[in-house]
């Protein structure tokens, strides 16, 4: 009988995604190959002729059928990178994508350069109050629609003075967003609410203004949909994707309330889709809560962040 070893392996995977079209098929093959082995996308070459054994090729055999199916990787393997960092992913919350992390470069640099307001106290947890106790340097961090904790955990792990509460309305999100804040071991500084945007902040006697507020929330239309790709619109969940006829849902209700949670000298940033920024820009004006608004395009020329200031307290 033949040896599989990971080089035969690899090839017949590539072999096979290319046969269906999957996209980036040595790439796929890749990611895959090495999540069931458990082992880093180089070790896959530098252990070309090791043999594997016959669990890992069973296993490997239903995964790779169903990513032939368009059932995305990252679900299959149950984890992914975003800004550097591995988060676990399920069907449950949405796979996290490059582009978003464009909103956590801009973010971390707003927060490196802004200036630390101590009038407000802000108490997350007695845990964090103690830690915080001796630190005035802390800057208070809301995300909204916060899914696998991506943004969050970046953010966290990439300004150590952050505070952040994240929100979400889906349980089984949260669930995620747990392990993936336990993983990084950020739980005293990350604090998550259930609910529907704001709504879990209200009844928080505890949270007050915030210094940077970050959003990137479903926001594909109903027209949309049928053009989305069948990895996306087959498996991620519908409640991360969709945002009412027009995909402007979320940031209405945001712009409806968020006067009542932004310091003076604060920012929101706003992931959106490529063809929603003058809307978007335009709902923000309307709030009259902003002394500067500005979109910012992505690596693909795509308008992709929009970043709203408040003004200084004169
Ligand atoms: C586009 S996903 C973003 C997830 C993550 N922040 C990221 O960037 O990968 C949007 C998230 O918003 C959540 N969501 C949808 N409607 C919501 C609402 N009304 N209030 C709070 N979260 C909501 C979904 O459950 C989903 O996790």
């Amino acid at each position: 009988m033949d040896t599989w070893t990971i080089q035969k392996l690899l090839n017949w995977i590539i072999d096979y995604f290319t046969e269906k079209g999957i996209d980036s098929p040595r790439l796929s093959a890749e990611l895959l190959l090495s999540g069931v082995l458990a082992m880093k996308r180089i070790e896959l070459y530098t252990k070309f002729d090791k043999p594997v054994d016959k669990q890992h090729l069973a296993r490997l055999h239903d995964l790779v059928k169903r990513a032939g199916l368009n059932e995305p990787i990252p679900y299959l393997i149950g984890k992914t990178e975003f800004y550097s960092l591995e988060f676990n992913v399920s069907p449950d919350c949405m796979i996290p994508r490059p582009e978003t992390e464009l909103l956590v470069e801009r973010a971390v640099e707003f927060l490196r350069t802004h200036p630390v307001r101590n009038s407000v106290t802000h108490k997350m947890t007695q845990q964090e109050e103690i830690s915080n106790g001796a630190r005035s340097g802390a800057q208070f961090v809301c995300d909204l629609c916060t899914g696998s904790a991506c943004i969050a955990v970046a953010i966290a792990k990439n300004f150590p003075d952050a505070r952040i509460i994240a929100t979400d309305i889906s349980d089984a999100a949260l669930n995620i967003a747990a392990a993936n804040i336990e993983k990084h071991r950020l739980k005293h500084r990350i604090k998550l609410l259930h609910g529907d945007l704001f709504d879990p902040l209200v009844p928080h006697s505890d949270v007050e203004k915030f210094d940077l507020i970050v959003c990137n929330p479903p926001y594909v239309s109903a027209a949309e949909f049928d053009s989305l790709d069948k990895n996306v619109k087959d498996y991620e969940p519908k409640l991360a994707l969709f945002a009412g006829a027009d995909g402007l849902d979320i940031y209405r209700r945001i712009c409806q309330k968020i006067d009542l949670f932004l310091k003076p000298d604060a920012a929101l940033m706003l992931e959106i889709g490529f063809a929603q920024g003058a809307a978007v820009k335009e709902m923000l004006q309307q709030t009259n809560v902003f002394a500067e608004i500005k979109i910012e395009k992505d690596l693909n020329n795509n308008d992709r962040i929009v970043i709203a200031k408040t003004a200084s307290k004169s």
